[in-house]
Parts: structure tokens; sequence; C-alpha cells
């Protein structure tokens, strides 16, 4: 059967034929590529309708709910799975065999300590420093670091990268911290696993050594592989813009965590927390229904719905159990707030406006009930979001830098300007 093509019909124009290009899942996407030499653009604002690259890491299905790692479950991974292994799954494209995750998880282990120098980029910052704004700084300047030894076109120059990175961020997060607090940075220790050893740093003091407790520690580590990577979404798709230029590596996650900090993207679970402390009790409830429903109020119901998402997340489906888990374990059944979030998603749920406008809750909307009962303040929240979406990010800019195909990434637009006229001199103004 011949390529299929989409026929473009333009007044006073030649009808354009489009080649339709499949997938191995998902919709079919239509190549425009032709349309630049006709003089002519696409118009997307928010991009909902194009598809920025082609990428074999992760797929949704909106509809289905559905969220896949190279193939595999997002449900089945973070059952059956640890963080590391989906880190070196989304990296490489396949589940490693025990050597194989044995020595990544050393190499991963060899990177965890911060450079002295690096450490006195704290010093700079306010105690009550928003730990997303120092979190910017400190990864932006690892490309002060690991720049001149650093050629983005070779591979292992890439996967060291990769190492450094997801290595050094619950360094770095734990760090912000442990600053914000008055308390000395604690030493990765790297006999722990990795989110023992990130509780272990936000945690412990000189005086006295925690070792945490394991079901928290399995709950962290199902709280980074539940966001380790969502395909194109806001800060991936920053990280890949910047990186297309040729830019630092480094910088570019920098980049990718200023993208994340929104409270439309990964600050949502801070903002879902304000949210429910706002709402303070179950029967306050049907009035901040009411104004997330009221067009005259810019107030939505952080946590609930998504671009992509149109049935249900599946991340906020596993995100609930272990909810209940940390709840149980932690004896805290009666945790005030996650009474008010069972209720919300209840009523929501039921509400015409966001069975109509499928609004259903995401990611984020339990995460933040978890974190803060394992006490982590609410805003590092979006710094927890951002540890685990390091690996997600720097696979995309892994895969795009590696494809032979790579090209800087410059979108046009529709002007509607000022049409061309004369300078007035300031006199005659
Ligand atoms: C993440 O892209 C990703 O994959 C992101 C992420 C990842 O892993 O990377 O999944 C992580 O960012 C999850 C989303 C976290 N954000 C929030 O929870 C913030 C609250 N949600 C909304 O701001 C919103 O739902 C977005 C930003 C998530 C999605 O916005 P869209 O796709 O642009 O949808 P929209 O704003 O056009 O909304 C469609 C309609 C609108 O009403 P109408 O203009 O059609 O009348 O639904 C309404 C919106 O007003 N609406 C809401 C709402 N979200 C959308 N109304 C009330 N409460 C909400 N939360």
């Amino acid at each position: 059967m011949g390529k299929e093509v989409a026929k473009l019909t333009l007044p006073g124009k030649e009808p354009i034929d489009l080649p339709v290009m499949k997938g191995t899942l998902g919709p079919d996407v239509i190549d425009i590529g032709a349309l630049s030499k006709l003089d002519l653009f696409t118009y997307d604002p928010g991009f909902r309708s194009t598809a920025s690259c082609e990428s074999k890491i992760t797929f949704i299905d909106g509809n289905k709910g559905l969220l896949l790692h190279r193939g595999y479950a997002i449900e089945q991974l973070a059952e059956q799975s640890d963080f590391l292994e989906v880190c070196y799954l989304l990296l490489f494209g396949e589940l490693p065999t025990q050597s194989q995750k044995d020595k990544f998880v050393i190499k991963v282990k060899n990177h965890t300590m911060i450079h002295e120098q690096l450490i006195r980029f704290y010093s700079g910052f306010r105690r009550d420093a928003h730990p997303m704004a120092i979190m910017c700084g400190v990864v932006g300047a690892l490309s002060a670091f690991y720049h001149d030894s650093l050629d983005i076109h070779n591979e292992e120059h890439r996967e060291i990268c990769a190492f450094r990175l997801i290595a050094k961020m619950p360094t770095l997060a734990a760090m912000c911290y442990k600053y914000s607090i008055g308390h000395p940075f604690v030493t990765p220790l790297n006999k722990m696993g990795y989110a023992e050893n990130f509780l272990h740093m936000m945690f412990s003091v000189p005086s006295e050594e925690l070792i945490p407790n394991p079901v928290l520690v399995r709950a962290m580590d199902r709280i980074f592989i539940l966001h380790a990577d969502h395909e194109q979404n806001a800060s991936t798709s920053t990280v890949r813009l910047a990186g297309s230029s040729g830019a630092n590596p480094f910088a570019c996650i920098a980049a990718g965590i200023a993208a994340l900090w929104g409270p439309a993207h990964g600050g949502a679970n801070e903002a879902v927390l304000a949210m429910l402390q706002e709402i303070g009790n179950v029967a306050n409830i049907p009035k901040y229904i009411a104004k997330a429903k009221d067009k005259d109020d810019n107030f939505r119901l952080m946590g609930f719905g998504h671009r992509v998402y149109k049935n249900f997340d599946p991340r906020a489906t596993v995100m609930r159990k272990t909810c209940y888990e940390v709840l149980d374990e932690l004896g805290v059944h009666d945790d005030p707030l996650f009474a008010i979030a069972l209720k919300l998603e209840e009523i929501a749920l039921k509400d015409p406006y966001f069975i109509e406008k499928k609004l259903y809750p995401n990611v984020d909307f339990y995460s933040g009930i978890i974190l803060k009962a394992i006490g982590i303040p609410t805003n590092m929240f979006t710094v927890i979001f951002a540890i685990a979406r390091t690996v997600g990010w720097i696979a995309h800019w892994n895969e795009m830098i590696s494809s032979p195909d790579l090209s800087i990434n410059r979108p046009r637009q529709l002007y509607t300007g000022p049409i061309i006229r004369d300078f007035v001199d300031v006199k005659k103004r």
C-alpha cells in the first residue's frame, strides 16, 4: 500500500499532499514540513495538536489512562520495580539483567557527592529562599563544573552526565532543606539505597544517625517511579528546546526545573496542599467546587485535570493506594487533609462540570499528602518531582542529541503587530 497522504486545499492554490506518518502506538501524525517551502505555517498555541518529535521512551493514552515506559505499564513498574531500575529502562530502553543493574547502581553511587566549591553556593541564598529557586541555581551551576571536558556528541560523555545528574539531585535537594532549617548538610551514605539515602540526607543529624522506615522508603521510591517521565510535557519540552541549540546539558536540566516549578505543572503538588489547607474541612468543599466552576473566578481545583488524561491518571490510582499504606504505617488514619482529599475527589467525580470537562485527579493530587506524612515540607514537594523527572529529562535530551535528525528547534509565529513604518524623530512625535 502506497504511503498515506493528507490533502490540504487552500484558496487559489494547488492541493498539497502531506505525508501521514504512523507510530507503533497512538494517533497518526501529519508531516507538515513541506509547508515552510510554501511560506505557510500551522498555528497551534499550547501545542494541543502538535507532535514536536519522534520518541521511543514513553507512551501515554489519555483516553485509556495508559502510561508505558519503553512498553512497560506504570502500574507494573510501580509495584514490581524500583526507581534506579526504571532509570536504566528509560535511559537504555530495556530492563537490566541483575549484573547490569548492579553495575548501574554502583555507577550512580559513585557520583552522589557534591564539589566543595558548589556547596558554597548555598550560603549565598537567604535561608527562606524557595528550594526550587535554589535548585535552578545550583543545578545550573553544575554546568560550570562540567563544561570544558564535555563533548555532548560523545556517547560516554552523555552517559556520565546522566549518572551525575541522577546521583546528585537527591543530595542537592536534601541540602536545600537542611540549609532552610540551619542544619549541617548530611553526606550521602552509599551503603543505602537511592530513596533511603535521600530520606537519610533529609532527616539525619550528626548527633543521631537515622535509619529510615522501610515503608516510607518504599513509598518514596514509588513516588520517584511515578514522576520519572511523561512524554513531551512542558518541562521535558523545555529541556529538548534548550538542548537543541547544543547547550550544556546541566544548564538544560536547570531550564527544565524552572519550567516544572509552575503551578500548572510540577508546582501543582505544593498548590494541592495549600488548597486542602485553605478548604480546611469537608463542610467547605461545595463552596470550593462552586469556585472552580465559576468562570469569573480563576480558582482551579489543583491536582485535577490534565492536558492528555481525559479519563484517569494511572499514577493517581497508584498514588492513592500508597497514601493508604503510608498513613496506615504511620497510624495517621484520621489525617484531616486526606479526609478532605478523598471527599473532594468523591464529590468532584460526580459533578457534571468535572465529568463534562473530563477533570480527574492527576499525579499531583495525592502525592503531597504522602510527602507531608513522611515529614517533607510543602515547599520541597516540587523539588521531589524534579529529582524524579531528571531521568526523564536526560533520557529525552540524550535521545534528541543522538538523533541523526538533530536540528535547532525554532518555531515560527502568526504576526499581528504593526506593518512597516518609518522612524519619527522625538521632536516630531
Ligand atoms: C502535571 O503534561 C504533563 O504530562 C504534566 C504532568 C507530568 O507528569 O509532566 O502530568 C504533571 O503537570 C500534572 C498537572 C498538574 N496541574 C494541576 O493540577 C493544575 C490544575 N489543572 C489545570 O491547571 C489544568 O487542568 C491543566 C493545566 C493540568 C491542563 O490544562 P489544559 O489541558 O490547558 O486544559 P484547559 O485549561 O484548557 O481546561 C479545559 C477546561 C477549561 O474550561 P473551559 O475554558 O473549557 O470552560 O477545564 C477547566 C478549564 O477552565 N479546568 C478546570 C481545571 N482544569 C481545567 N476547572 C477547574 N479545576 C481544574 N483543575
